[in-house]
């Protein structure tokens, strides 16, 4: 196996690992990440082995800088085995629970409402940045996180720069370090009080569950993981902006598709949520570091490699989906998802393994999300850059999405 210079990723982006299997033939193929060894896999089998916790462990596998931004330090991403089935126990109490997912989507559909009455007596206004702030505001205090409404703007900026910034060492790096700074001497102090009975969080909320959680070893967690693990419920959960981006994106390129997704045919507006996270970059790869030596399609992994699952990459394998680069919300329609098909946000039983825990709650905030942008009075006009760069990991649409009006 060739090893080549991982540097690549920053130039090339969500690319690199396609392009390198590409060059290959191959459905896997190694480099060098961070100077580590490193292998790309892709397709539903791949994603089956990388599941298996004989094959990867998450513990010491994710960069520092990734930690310092995106997932916090002592997050449940990087632990294995015990801890991690504990840990995960709590996030799938709070956030796979049907009655509490339709909750959530309820309050962020009327601050939606709310927002797009002002939206429309603006001249025009920056889809993402909006999202954002009505998810913010609307999954931090669905989690009892107390927040007032002058707070929302600068809570939003925060969350969605810690996304923005993990796959860069510029400038964006060093913001979403400070903002994660921020927020988890916030939340941190919250979970005190919580704990200090100074506070009441609202019974069987994220906030009282994390601040009283007791992890494999029966322990509390420890007031700035706590505030790690909140921010692992409303960073992700604010980071939807993006998929709101992109359906802004797929209405102004595909604008067909609007007057189905206005209307009220909630299994499109599925396939719509599905679509999306299918179509556009977001997640480049997930993955860990090989315990042992490793055997996969008759390719030896060295110990220690970093095994790496090529997410854009599968979401564009034609071997899974047809004419994979058309925006095709249809072709869900009626299309049984495997466990290791569309794995936008991972792959598997999200129970036991690292598999997203907000899946549900992505698919049903977009799907529910989606079809009101689709219905409110706006158009996207042409004098702005929609263009996405594969070269910038999180991609996003350059202009972030500009709606103008169009009942004024
Ligand atoms: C894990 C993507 C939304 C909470 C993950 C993983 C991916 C992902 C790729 C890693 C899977 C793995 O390592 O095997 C996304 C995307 C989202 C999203 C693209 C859309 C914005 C959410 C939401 C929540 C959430 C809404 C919470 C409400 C988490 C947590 C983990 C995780 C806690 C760690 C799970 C573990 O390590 O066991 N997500 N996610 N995510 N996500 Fe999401």
């Amino acid at each position: 196996m060739r090893l080549e210079n991982g540097l690549a990723l920053l130039t090339k982006g969500y690319a690199w690992m396609p392009d390198l299997r590409r060059a290959r033939g191959l459905r896997a193929a190694g480099t060098l990440l961070g100077g580590l060894p490193a292998v790309g896999i892709e397709g539903p089998e791949a994603a089956r082995f990388l599941y298996d916790e004989d094959h990867v462990h998450r513990s010491h596998a994710i960069p520092e800088p990734v930690q310092g931004t995106l997932f916090g330090k002592g997050a449940v991403h990087t632990l294995d085995g015990e801890a991690h089935r504990v840990r995960k126990a709590m996030f799938v109490s709070v956030l796979m629970d049907p009655a509490a997912i339709e909750a959530l989507v309820r309050r962020a559909c009327a601050d939606w409402d709310t927002a797009a009455r002002d939206w429309e007596t603006r001249p025009e206004v920056v889809l993402f940045d909006e999202s954002a702030q009505v998810i913010a505001g609307a999954v931090t205090r669905w989690a009892g996180v107390p927040l007032a409404q002058d707070e929302v703007p600068a809570l939003a900026r925060d969350l969605l720069a810690m996304v923005d910034g993990f796959a860069t060492g510029g400038p964006r790096h060093w913001r979403a370090r400070r903002a994660r700074g921020r927020r988890e001497e916030w939340l941190a102090r919250i979970v005190g009080q919580v704990r200090a009975g100074e506070d009441v969080a609202p019974p069987g909320s994220v906030l009282q569950v994390v601040a009283g959680h007791r992890d494999a070893d029966g322990g509390l967690l420890d007031p700035r993981v706590a505030a790690v693990e909140l921010l692992n419920v409303i960073r992700p959960t604010t980071a939807v902006a993006w998929f709101m981006a992109f359906s802004g994106h797929a209405l102004a390129r595909w604008p067909e598709h609007r007057s189905r997704l206005a209307g009220t045919d909630a299994v499109f507006a599925e396939a719509w949520a599905h679509e999306v996270r299918r179509f556009y970059p977001f997640a480049p790869f997930i993955g860990g570091r090989a315990p042992q030596r490793l055997e996969f399609e008759g390719r030896t992994i060295p110990r220690n490699s970093m095994v790496l699952l090529d997410i854009y990459g599968q979401n564009h394998d034609p071997d899974l989906w047809e004419d994979p680069y058309a925006f095709r919300p249809e072709r869900f329609l009626g299309r049984e998802i495997g466990e290791f098909d569309l794995v936008p946000q991972g792959g598997g039983d999200p129970r036991t393994n690292h598999r997203c825990p907000g899946e549900q709650i992505t698919v049903a905030l977009l799907a529910a999300l989606a079809p009101q942008l689709a219905r409110m009075p706006f158009e996207i006009p042409a004098d702005q850059d929609l263009s996405i760069s594969l070269r910038r990991i999180p991609a996003r649409p350059a202009s972030g999405v500009v709606l103008r009006p169009t009942r004024r």
